[in-house]
């Protein structure tokens, strides 16, 4: 065989190989695997999610209720927590609900001290780390607070937190799982919020190598990398006045999931991947990356960053 030969089905096979790579666990988790019990797999009681006001993390406790897991819902919004709550409550009475109101960019050591005394009054073995922001500034001339909060909710708090959940099960000699929400822009670099990028890469890597050393105790770990997700307040939350308008946010967000569908593919693979990205378009990014390497994809960000999206936004509103 030539040597020509020899190379081209070498690619042809990596070709192949990536291909079914990217599709497989879709096919997998749409034909073969149902939505799992997690009460019944991790002979689970409660499970904690955080930022479960709104959004993804709401659509979750509702999927846990039905599935008579107690919950404890963790939020900066005392008023949307009690509504929350109260309905919960409602339609679930077999089911424990309760609530945390805490900011959790507040400074590690009082936030601990809150979430220590819940728990040892309940035993959390399922714990889903739910909160996310998009901080949106130019970190040049942002004040330091800004950048620590996110920090502090994003990354320290919730590593803190999955610290003392995992430690308590490993104590307790119980299985869990702990499941992280990223997002497709881990592998993205996010202009005008420099965190929300890095801050969701961090988790990614985190989770990743948290489920290697936790396998020997049958505690799963999950990161979900959803890509644009629609009807929660995420855009919102940004503060940018009607950033769902802007041209570029439209043409993103028609390629949107919606909560429910990115809660089914996460209920159906806690415990299968470990990884999860949620949609044909994180393998097209994943792709993409791939052909052009970062620095083809930054000189192209650099020269159109203020054009669209958060960069334009944020010119408009100091204009
Ligand atoms: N929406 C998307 O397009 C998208 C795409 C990929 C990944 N994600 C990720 O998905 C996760 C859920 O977001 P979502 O889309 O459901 O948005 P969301 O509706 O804005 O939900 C975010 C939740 O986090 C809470 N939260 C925010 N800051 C907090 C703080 N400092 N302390 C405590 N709680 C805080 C919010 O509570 P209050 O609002 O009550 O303050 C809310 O419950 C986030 O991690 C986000 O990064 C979203
Ligand atoms: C973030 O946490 C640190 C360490 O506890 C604390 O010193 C700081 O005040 C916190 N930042 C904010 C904005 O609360």
């Amino acid at each position: 065989m030539e040597l020509f030969q020899i190379i081209s089905y070498i690619l042809l096979f990596l070709l192949l190989f990536f291909l079914i790579r990217l599709v497989y666990p879709f096919i997998y988790l749409k034909f073969f695997v149902r939505s799992q019990n997690l009460q019944e797999k991790y002979d689970a009681t409660w499970a904690l999610i955080t930022g479960s006001s709104s959004g993804l993390g709401l659509i979750l406790a509702e999927r846990l209720a039905k599935q008579k897991i107690n919950l404890l819902l963790l939020s900066d919004d005392l008023e949307s927590l009690r509504t929350q709550c109260a309905t919960l409550r409602k339609n679930y009475p077999a089911i424990k609900v309760e609530s945390l109101c805490i900011d959790m960019s507040q400074p590690v050591e009082a936030f601990i001290q809150r979430i220590e005394g819940e728990l040892q009054k309940k035993p959390i073995s399922l714990l889903f780390n739910n909160v996310g922001y998009m901080p949106v500034f130019d970190f040049a001339s942002s004040e330091w607070n800004q950048v620590e909060s996110h920090i502090n909710c994003t990354v320290t708090n919730t590593i803190q937190l999955t610290h003392a959940v995992v430690n308590s099960l490993y104590k307790r000699k119980r299985i869990g799982a702990i499941v992280f929400t990223s997002s497709i822009m881990s592998f993205i670099p996010t202009p005008y919020s420099t965190l929300y990028s890095s801050t969701k890469s961090y988790i990614s890597a985190f989770a990743q190598s948290l489920a290697i050393e936790t396998k020997k105790y049958n505690i799963d770990v999950c990161v979900v990398q959803p890509g644009p997700i629609s009807k929660t307040n995420f855009l919102k939350a940004t503060g940018i006045d009607n950033f769902d308008k802007d041209p570029f946010v439209r043409l993103l967000y028609s390629f949107s999931q919606t909560p429910k569908q990115i809660i089914n593919l996460m209920l159906q693979s806690i415990g299968k991947f470990t990884v999860i990205g949620s949609s044909p378009l994180w393998g097209l990014v994943r792709a993409f990356q791939l052909v052009c390497g970062e620095n083809i994809i930054l000189y192209i960000l650099t020269k159109t960053s203020t054009l669209w999206g958060l960069g334009r936004s944020l010119k408009k509103k100091s204009n």
